[in-house]
Parts: C-alpha cells; sequence; structure tokens
C-alpha cells in the first residue's frame, strides 16, 4: 500500500538544500501582514532545519497575480518579518527560476535561509508547467511541502515538483491530515459541527459530508439567515443568498435522513447599521430594516449545553459580524467554550478558516484547540473525502 512519506522520518539534512513549499499567504493591506498566524506555525519546522545544519530555500505564493508582476503581492514584506522577528541569515531572490538560481543556492552555507519572490508570479506555477517544476526541484537536494493549505492545488510547486526530487510532507501537514482523521476515521462521538460564514452555495459539499458524519449541525453566521428565511421568518435587511431554496430543503431531508440535528439561531443581536450596537430580539421579532449581525444569548446556552454533550467538536466560519466587535461576542463565547471543554473535558476540537482565525486572534486562545487549522479549502475538500492532488504526490510504494 502508499505510504506518505513525512520529513519527520528523515535523519540527516545537514549541509543540504532543503527546498519547503510555504503557505505564506497572509492577509496583508498596505504590505503590511494583518495576521501572522501562518507564518508562527511553520516557525518549528524552519528552526529545526536551521538548527540541524540545512540549506533552507523557501517558496510560497501570496494573492492570485495570474503569472504577471504585481508589487502589491511581493513576498517583500514577508521576508522583512523574517529579518526582524526570527534569527534566522536571510536573502531574498526575485529574479527568474533558472541555472543562475540554482548557482545561488548551491553557493548558500549550513544554516543560510533564501525567500524566493511569489512564485505566482510566474504563469508556469498555476499551469503546473513541467520544465518550470524541473527549475525549481534543482533548486534542492530534497522537498519538504508544508503547505497543506495548497495542497489541493494542482500546481509547480505543489504537484509537479515532486516528480523531479525526493518529496516529503512537513509536520504541519502531517497535523492537518491527522485532525482530518479525527473528524473521519477515527472520531469520537457525539461530534458536533459549528458552520459559519456566508455562502451556503459553496459550502454544500461541505455540508452535506458534515451531515453524514456527525450528530448535531450548529448553523450560524450569516449563511444561517437563509435558514431562519427558510422557515418563512422575517430577517429584514440580513444578508442572504438568493436563490438557494432547493440546496436547504435538500439539506434538511439529508439531515433527517440521517439523524443529524440541525440547530440554527433563537435569538440575535441585530442593528440598521453595520457599525452601530447590538439590539437583542427573538429570531421572529427581527424589524424590516433591520440586519442580524450575531447571534443572542440563549442561542449561546444552546450551543454550550450541545458542546458540553459532544466528544468531537469542528468549528468553521464566525458567528456574527465580528469585524465590529459589537457583534463578536458569539463568536468569541463560541471560542472560550470550546477551548475550555478541550481542556477539562477533553473535548477533541478543531477549529479553522480564515475568518475563524481572524476572529480569535486578540482571545489568547490559538493554542487552546486540539487542532487550529491554518487551511481553508484544502481543509474542507479534504473532509469531504478528497484525495488533494499535492498529498497524493507524496505517496510512495
Ligand atoms: C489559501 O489561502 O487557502 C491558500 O493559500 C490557497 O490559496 P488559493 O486559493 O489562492 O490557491
Amino acid at each position: 500500500m502508499s505510504k506518505l512519506k513525512f520529513f519527520s522520518n528523515i535523519h540527516s539534512v545537514e549541509n543540504k538544500r532543503i527546498i519547503v513549499r510555504l503557505d505564506l499567504n497572509v492577509p496583508m493591506e498596505n504590505s503590511e501582514i494583518k495576521d501572522d498566524t501562518r507564518i508562527e506555525v511553520i516557525k518549528p519546522l524552519l528552526d529545526k532545519l536551521k538548527d540541524s545544519g540545512a540549506k533552507v530555500i523557501l517558496i510560497s505564493h501570496l494573492g492570485r497575480p495570474k503569472g504577471e508582476v504585481s508589487p502589491n503581492l511581493s513576498l517583500k514584506p514577508i521576508f522583512d518579518y523574517f529579518k526582524r522577528k526570527c534569527n534566522y541569515n536571510i536573502s531574498f531572490y526575485q529574479n527568474k527560476i533558472d541555472d543562475e538560481a540554482v548557482a545561488f543556492t548551491k553557493k548558500l552555507k549550513s544554516k543560510d535561509f533564501v525567500l524566493f519572490e511569489n512564485i505566482r508570479f510566474f504563469k508556469e506555477e498555476e499551469a503546473n508547467d513541467e520544465n518550470f517544476a524541473k527549475n525549481l526541484a534543482k533548486l534542492g537536494d530534497l522537498f519538504i511541502n508544508e503547505a497543506f493549505s495548497c495542497s489541493h492545488r494542482m500546481q509547480a510547486s505543489i504537484h509537479k515538483i515532486t516528480k523531479f526530487i525526493d518529496s516529503y510532507g512537513g509536520p504541519l501537514l502531517e497535523k492537518e491530515l491527522k485532525s482530518i482523521d479525527l473528524l473521519s476515521k477515527n472520531k469520537k462521538k457525539p461530534v458536533t459541527c459549528i458552520i459559519g460564514g456566508s455562502k451556503i452555495s459553496t459550502k454544500i459539499n461541505i455540508l452535506t459530508s458534515l451531515i453524514k458524519n456527525s450528530e448535531n449541525l450548529i448553523v450560524v453566521g450569516a449563511m444561517a439567515n437563509n435558514f431562519i428565511k427558510f422557515k418563512n421568518i422575517n430577517v429584514g435587511k440580513s444578508l442572504i443568498e438568493n436563490g438557494v431554496e432547493k440546496i436547504l430543503k435538500n439539506i434538511i431531508d439529508l439531515s433527517e435522513r440521517n439523524n443529524c440535528k440541525i440547530i440554527i439561531p433563537l435569538d440575535v443581536n441585530s442593528s440598521t447599521d453595520l457599525n452601530g450596537t447590538p439590539i437583542r430580539k427573538d429570531v421572529h421579532d427581527i424589524g424590516s430594516k433591520e440586519m442580524i449581525l450575531d447571534i443572542g444569548e440563549k442561542t449561546i446556552g444552546l450551543i454550550n449545553k450541545i458542546v458540553d454533550d459532544s466528544k468531537t467538536v469542528f468549528w468553521n466560519g464566525p458567528a456574527g459580524y465580528y469585524e465590529n466587535e459589537n457583534f463578536s461576542e458569539g463568536t468569541i463565547s463560541i471560542a472560550r467554550k470550546i477551548a475550555k471543554n478541550t481542556k477539562t473535558k477533553s473535548l477533541v476540537s478543531i477549529i479553522g478558516g480564515g475568518d475563524t482565525l481572524a476572529a480569535i486572534k486578540n482571545t489568547g486562545l490559538q493554542n487552546s484547540f486540539t487542532h487550529l487549522s491554518t487551511a481553508g479549502g484544502a481543509f474542507l475538500e479534504s473532509l469531504e473525502g478528497k484525495e488533494l492532488p499535492g498529498i497524493k504526490v507524496l505517496k510512495k510504494n
């Protein structure tokens, strides 16, 4: 049977050139890093490589420049971050991936690092181009994929590169895969999934798969507005998605067939203004000019009770419009409850999604869960049972 090769199985990397594919696709505003969680979680591997005397070649994308050089999407701010915050002797390489680049990496000394400029500035990356991948592979002696969150992309620095170089999964990638097992193959029941976010049509596959694998599905965030409206309850000016009635009906039918209970908000915090202050309301009392912007107290109580009765919780997507802290109470309460039960009741807790991470950023709870996934789409696709192309190529007989 084919088995995934992980970097932890290798012993000596001293003086070897190690290519590490990272996901440095972090939220930026005016070239400033808004959330460094994705950088923090890859540091253990980089520190380990440094301590082992490797020469480290870092590759990542940022945003979707579509094969064009786009100064707004340069990795330079991340290079500056590495220089400022990590004790690495690091350089920034902005030229083509050619013989000169290979010569550059061959001149690196033990413990040196080089960060290559945004790999998606080359159109060959997204095209999964064979020659480009071959040149990339020549930059190193060994390749580590530490970007689970990009492994659903069939792109040269994730996929085709593995054809030309001895390739391994990194420790974070390994942890992400193990946490998917905790929600599928090795799950402790009852399982509760809490799903937020805004677009139901983009999460239809994952909802379908979660319903088949869990006892409770709690729907929060703007996504819940659709379920509320479907029950003929007025949602005023709340964010909803049009034309999803059939999807909702199918989801509800499926949940009944699979004995998965769907829970939607009983009460909410609403306002007529996104920048406003919350008005607590029963879900039946929303005025025509109001928007639902967070879950209310009763709903928080109900979620707490369900979490208390669960052995596994998966949470993806905030409960409200957390960008205005007046409406972040629901999201923060959920985070606190899950963190507490992880510590005191051995709850298996897996949380993820870019917005969820951003919403709990200032709570200090990041390390209080069984696993905090920094992957968005890749994690959800894996949970749906799909084999990601970037993972498949790491399997060896
Ligand atoms: C992500 O942010 O989920 C990964 O970096 C993948 O980015 P992409 O959706 O632009 O491929």
